[in-house]
């Protein structure tokens, strides 16, 4: 058994430099959480970006040192790679097609071969590390030829792939210049994974019609190798949720924000800046809201927090006018000397407090305009340990196939999406809690350990499967 190697474009930990040295923070976030279990174990590594461009050498060998203790090891990307892989073709070209925002796709050759060059990079990368017989395990949408490109040069390795983002349809797949080699790419895996049925489905689609490649109840064959696709809906550590909602350190919080807040109805959205994330139209239909039925003045407010992300991008930084200028016209039409109606945040915050948010909100909003699974909705869900709450979803998020007992909504229909706040302020307190109580019953039983381990035994099933198909 050879060891495994997790791979995605970025490391889970963020590099910040105090007084000039290098400095880490390890990520909370879900997928480094679930995978920690695989990769500080044995002989097990994580390859990636650390983030920001490290021009000294020197600085560059210590972050390698340093990242070696704790069984990472980085992928250094140039100025021109951030520009034109990172920025250029992954989040101005992929980005945009992937969640059907054609108008904002850039077709741009100087991107493609950043995206090439830098996905090589990574080959080279892992190819220090691995041994013939290693598990590969690569994620998301800045790697799609890497699976291929490992492959070839380790014929027998094991290898798979998971999207953490939509895979279009084959009409979205079809514009693109570069489809052949990305599906390619994708193909160098033994197993593809995607948060939904429909990714799936869609992904299926575009390897039948671009590569001539059928499937049977998602095995494709491609050479003589069997390939697996399937949708496995990542979750999320609801342990940690549930019982930080319980814990005294959020508990104060609450005590304290709704002491600051007074007696009104919160409503809560939290979204990585994103024009995927429809906050623009969420902030329309609250303004509809309080434009519609004046008596909620002063009782109900929403808490907007915006993780920068990807700010060096036009498109984000156009997004993050609108929804500075949206905020500004509403709290400036509505606030009086003792309310205001938008409490917006630009910015991340520290667990103890978005737990106190998640816990003291009685409405979440998430409704964005496409999503691959969206994980705060579950968030919520997971804190709301009273079990009172209404999670108003999108219909285009991952997560709404599983959450079937949220108030779903189309967040392009403003009227149904300020309709369905009102019904929810309005919701009787057991049809929220019965609501409330399937929903966390879903989330407990898939959460993220189970989906790393559905996804690797089935990558063992693959193999098995492979073995039994060549010796025939
Ligand atoms: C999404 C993507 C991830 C990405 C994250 C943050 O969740 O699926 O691959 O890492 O956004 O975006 P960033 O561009 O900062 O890595």
């Amino acid at each position: 058994m050879g060891k495994t190697i997790i791979v995605s474009n970025r490391l889970p930990i963020s590099l910040d430099y105090k007084d000039g040295k290098p400095d880490f923070k390890t990520s909370a976030g879900g997928l480094a959480t679930g995978l920690g279990s695989i990769f500080k174990e044995a002989n097990n590594i994580w390859i990636g970006w650390p983030g920001n461009y490290v021009e000294d050498p020197e600085v560059r060998a210590e972050i390698y040192l340093e990242l070696h203790e704790h069984k990472m090891s980085p992928v250094f990307l140039t100025q021109a790679d951030i520009e034109d892989f990172y920025e250029g073709f992954s989040n101005e070209t992929l980005w945009p097609a992937f969640h059907y925002f054609t108008q904002h796709i850039i077709y741009e050759k100087r991107f493609w071969e950043a995206y090439v060059r830098v996905n090589v990079k990574f080959c080279e990368a892992i190819l220090k590390k691995a041994d013939p017989d290693d598990t590969i395990w690569v994620h998301d949408y800045q790697l799609l030829l890497l699976p291929q490109m490992l492959r070839e040069k380790l014929p027998n390795a094991t290898i798979a792939f998971f999207q953490h983002i939509p895979f279009p349809s084959y009409e979205i797949i079809r514009m693109l210049p570069w489809r052949k080699a990305i599906l390619e790419g994708m193909c160098g895996a033994d197993l593809i994974g995607f948060h939904t049925y429909d990714d799936m489905r869609h992904f299926l689609s575009s390897a039948g019609r671009i590569l001539g490649l059928s499937n049977e109840s998602g095995y494709m064959q491609a050479d003589s190798r069997l390939i697996n696709v399937d949708a496995f809906p990542m979750g999320i550590d609801y342990e940690k949720f549930e019982s930080a909602a319980n814990s005294t350190k959020t508990q104060n919080y609450v005590t304290k924000f709704k002491k600051l807040l007074g007696d009104q109805k919160l409503l809560l959205s939290i979204d990585r800046l994103d024009y995927s994330k429809g906050i623009p139209q969420r902030l329309r239909a609250f303004d509809e809201l309080l434009k519609t039925y004046p008596h909620y003045h002063n009782k109900v407010s929403l808490i907007m927090i915006v993780v920068p992300s990807r700010d060096t991008v036009k498109k984000y930084k156009e997004l993050k006018e609108e929804i500075d200028t949206l905020v500004g016209r509403i709290n400036s039409a509505y606030s009086t000397l003792n309310w205001v109606p938008v409490h917006y945040f630009y910015r991340a915050f520290p667990f103890a407090e978005l737990s106190a948010f998640y816990h003291m909100s009685d409405i979440a909003l998430v409704t964005p305009l496409r999503d691959g699974m969206n994980l705060v909705c579950k968030e919520f869900v997971a804190s709301k340990t009273d079990k009172m709450g209404v999670l108003i979803l999108s219909e285009m998020a991952g997560a709404s196939k599983e959450l079937q007992d949220a108030v779903l909504v189309n967040p392009n229909d403003l009227d149904a999406v300020t309709t369905a706040i009102y019904e929810a302020l309005n919701m009787d307190e057991e049809i929220q809690s019965a609501r409330m109580t399937a929903m966390q019953e879903t989330i407990k039983r898939y959460d993220i350990f189970q989906w790393v381990k559905v996804f690797m035994d089935r990558l063992k099933i693959v193999k098995e499967k492979q073995a039994e198909f060549q010796s025939k």
